[in-house]
């Protein structure tokens, strides 16, 4: 009962298998819900797992600082505390720490910082970041890194991809040996070929049971970020997941999908929900446009959500403007439902071989709007 990786099918660089692990296999293409502070928000994990859901993403920032892992811990962990017993995958904590916190000082040990919740002093290191994540019971830990913030000069990409190697190197070794856990590394190296090749010989050289492609989605815009991606997969060992941290809109999955990831996580289903945005076929729809006021129709015509299924586009433009709690609901779990749909549909056509008419359909109805 250990975790391993399995290719199924190929069509051009795309994979379709399944990651196992003891709580259960996750079905690759995959999209990770995020489910930062121990819930997807406004969703049962229940209803989660309906829209189709393998796996969620943990955050070790948020969840160490409330209500903080050792709580978690002696509470049966991350899993118990939250009632989602499928795998869960974990962030280290940088990353967060980076855009979330203050007086954040970076060293060769770790990052200091203060919380952004009480202002309390508090370090992460490579070691802390693994322990916490231990402590939560993460059945996917990533390594510790710095994501190299956009733009980045060359000497300035070069340094911070240094420091992320030898923080994996760190991560690694105090990670040590976990049966049925694993251990994800994470490239960095900006948007220069070079420095992604070697980060990824460096990681390669750690071993690791997945390979992260990070540092992207941080404002660099889609076509720069696809010109990564035309080489960075292909850096990272074949047999092993690659994961697209941060990403995307259905647009940027699409592409990065068709460039060989086969893990993706992003908050957009679940926060544009939040604020009124459907994701569809026909693209997104923001309902809170008086155009929906009167309209009979549901969100997106033939969707199995309950959304779709039991209310109108007039229903969920009222809620939403009436700032409803129920319009968040609904409105998360049609798109984490869109987002499992398309999903299914990637790993279908991989494994039809049908790919490139799978994603020309798809630009096709995005062309089309919703009407
Ligand atoms: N989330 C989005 N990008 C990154 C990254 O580069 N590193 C980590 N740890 N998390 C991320
Ligand atoms: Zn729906």
């Amino acid at each position: 009962m250990g975790f391993s990786f399995k290719i199924s099918a190929r069509d051009g660089r795309a994979r379709t298998g399944a990651i196992s692990t003891p709580r259960g296999d996750i079905r690759t293409p995959a999209f990770m819900p995020v489910g930062t502070a121990a819930t997807v928000k406004a969703m049962m994990p229940e209803s989660v797992r309906e829209t189709g859901a393998d796996i969620l993403l943990g955050n070790t920032y948020h969840l160490m600082l409330r209500p903080t892992s050792e709580r978690i811990a002696a509470l049966g962990g991350l899993h118990k505390f939250m009632n989602w017993d499928r795998p869960i995958l974990t962030d280290s904590g940088g990353f967060q720490v980076m855009s979330l916190a203050s007086l954040r000082k970076l060293t060769e040990e770790g990052v200091r910082f203060s919380s952004h919740i009480d202002g309390s002093r508090h370090l992460l290191t490579p070691e802390r970041s693994m322990e916490i994540q231990r402590l939560l019971g993460s059945d996917i830990v990533m390594s510790f890194d710095e994501c190299t913030p956009w733009p980045a000069d060359e000497k300035t990409a070069r340094a911070s991809m240094e420091l992320s190697m030898r923080w994996a190197k760190r991560s690694r070794d105090a990670f040590g040996d976990r049966p049925g856990h694993a251990l994800f590394g994470i490239q960095q190296g900006s948007v220069y070929p070079d420095q992604r090749a070697e980060s990824a010989e460096k990681l390669r050289a750690i071993g690791f049971d997945g390979y992260a492609i990070g540092g992207l989605a941080v404002g660099e815009g889609q076509e720069l970020m696809f010109q990564v991606l035309d080489y960075a997969p292909g850096q990272l060992p074949d047999d092993k997941p690659r994961y697209l941290m941060g990403v995307g809109k259905p647009d940027d999955i699409v592409g990065a999908v068709q460039r060989g990831v086969d893990m993706f996580d992003c908050v957009l289903p679940s926060r544009s929900g939040r604020t009124g945005q459907g994701w569809t076929a026909h693209g997104p729809v923001n309902l809170r446009n008086a155009r929906h006021r009167d309209d009979p129709r549901p969100l997106e015509e033939g969707c199995s959500c309950p959304a779709c299924r039991n209310y109108s586009r007039a229903y969920l433009h009222h809620v939403i403007k009436s700032d409803e709690i129920i319009g968040s609901m609904l409105l998360t779990w049609h798109n984490l439902t869109y987002y499992q749909r398309l999903m299914q549909g990637l790993r279908d056509a991989i494994a039809a071989g049908t790919l490139e008419q799978f994603v020309a359909r798809f630009h096709a109805e995005r062309e089309q709007g919703d009407i």
